[in-house]
């Protein structure tokens, strides 16, 4: 048996597409396009790059941009003032503020600054109880997202499945372990101290690594015709790295997301869709 690779690259540009037509469908009614504001504070050349991506994708889709520069001696106060200005702004729907920041920055500071209303990235602490009460919420956490239609998208049977996630971080692995158990499949969360990981991991139908150990998950760790999705994104001599060991795993897995070109795509597609569904409950308009 050899793995299907799922093409996260054409699943989002099929997303995109879908979410240009929702776009476009909507301003021909007469509203005004979603508008996306970000910040982009301190000179990390990882995250200007993502920025930047983050831009071309919202223009191509017709959302509004605009991106702040704050310089990088900024102040938490200056911070604090930007990102409430923001908030305030009647014509933007949703802030994103690309982290990490400076380190004299208070992040959690600059964040409180952004109402669940505008939270493009699904990282307030209402959007995250919404989930965690098993509501449909309005936004949710890009990569968790990308990672549920990746499954959706391959016609995985979720219910009554058991995954296993490993990573508890509060933008990929609670948010996914949440969405998971809303969508009816039994759920372990793993982690750095997790005793026996291997042996747990290999119950799962479906496995999703999200700990940043470069090729940890080989094939001792996956169920034969398992889910595996690769959340690893680990810089290594100029390359992006995964934390499944593709070779290993490739043979055993029934699915495999690959590192680059798996969930990585999808999670701008995921922010363009926060930031329609920001923008159509702004506008009083049901959900597509
Ligand atoms: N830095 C790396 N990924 C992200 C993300 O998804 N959102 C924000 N705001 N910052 C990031």
């Amino acid at each position: 048996m050899s793995a299907i690779i799922v093409d996260g690259k054409a699943v989002a540009a099929e997303l995109r597409a879908e979410l240009t037509s929702q776009v476009a469908a909507m301003t021909a009614a007469g509203s005004a396009p979603p508008s996306l504001a970000v910040v982009l504070c301190g000179d990390d050349p990882a995250s200007a790059i993502y920025v930047r991506n983050k831009g071309r994708a919202a223009e191509r889709a017709g959302v509004r941009f605009t991106l702040h520069r704050p310089r990088a001696e900024s102040t938490t106060d200056e911070l604090v003032a930007l990102v409430g200005t923001l908030d305030a702004d009647e014509t933007i729907d949703g802030i994103l503020v690309q982290l990490p920041l400076p380190k004299q920055i208070d992040q959690d500071a600059v964040m409180a600054c952004i109402s669940p209303e505008k939270d493009a990235d699904g990282f307030h602490p209402y959007n995250f109880g919404r989930l965690a009460e098993g509501h449909p919420a309005v936004v949710a956490p890009g990569t968790p997202l990308g990672c549920m239609e990746l499954l959706r998208r391959s016609d995985m049977q979720l219910q009554g499945s058991r995954a296993v996630v490993i990573g508890r971080s509060a933008i990929v692995g609670r948010p996914l372990a949440l969405m998971l158990t809303n969508a009816d499949a039994t759920v372990t969360i793993c982690h750095s101290r997790t005793r026996e990981l291997a042996a747990v991991c290999r119950e799962a139908d479906i496995l999703v690594s999200a700990i940043g150990r470069p090729r940890m998950v080989d094939a001792s760790y996956v169920k034969p015709g398992a889910f595996v999705i690769d959340v690893g994104t680990t810089p290594q001599d100029g390359v992006v790295v995964g934390d499944v060991d593709r070779e290993s795993v490739e043979p055993v897995a029934g699915w495999l997301t690959p590192v680059p070109g798996g969930v990585g795509p999808m999670t701008i597609a995921m922010l363009l869709r926060n930031t329609l569904a920001l923008a159509r409950a702004r506008r009083g308009l049901a959900q597509v």
